[in-house]
């Protein structure tokens, strides 16, 4: 007999407005670093910031090449900074927002399964949670966590046992 096993995900709409001053500040700094991208592509243009416990912003956007693969998304690409560059600093937050050319208003971009991963993995090796912030149409913004985006994920801890 087939044994159920199950993981519930969580998620909560908020207007801007109810957020507080660090999260409106961190969600703004991703709109605008929609304007950053470089999507030829796509035309789809995504920013995310991240938020370090040292209250350090690192932005990022989607940065594509004609050589499809070799592009990178926003997330990644501020999370790559963040890591470069404060290696010894937790993720606390990060914001994303997108904005595709011919859109009047800001659309769910909801973190690709490569980003989910490297979100995954930087959660692991703070050993924190890292909240995020997703821009939604109408001044609307979703937070879950990553753990919520990658319920059955594999990390650090999945391979690190395994080690002789
Ligand atoms: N993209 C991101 O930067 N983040 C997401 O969450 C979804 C997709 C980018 C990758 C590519 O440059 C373009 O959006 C279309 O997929």
């Amino acid at each position: 007999m087939a044994k159920k096993v199950t993981r519930q995900v969580n998620a909560e709409i908020f207007d801007f407005s109810e957020l507080d001053a660090t999260e409106q500040s961190l969600v703004s700094q991703a709109r605008q670093a929609v304007s950053n991208a470089y999507a030829p592509y796509s035309n789809f243009h995504v920013g995310s910031v991240v938020l370090l416990a040292n209250g350090e912003k690192i932005q990022g956007s989607n940065q594509e090449n004609a050589a499809y693969p070799s592009g990178l998304c926003a997330e990644r690409v501020a999370i790559f900074s963040a890591g470069a560059n404060y290696p010894d600093e937790a993720i606390v937050k990060i914001a994303i927002a997108a904005k595709p050319a011919k859109a009047n208003d800001y659309v769910m971009a909801s973190s690709c399964g490569n980003c989910r991963q490297a979100m995954m993995e930087y959660q692991s090796k703070q050993s924190s949670e890292i909240e995020l912030l997703f821009v939604q149409p109408n001044d609307q913004i979703m937070k879950t966590t990553v753990r919520d985006l990658l319920p059955f994920g594999f990390d650090s801890e999945s391979l690190l046992k395994f080690q002789p």
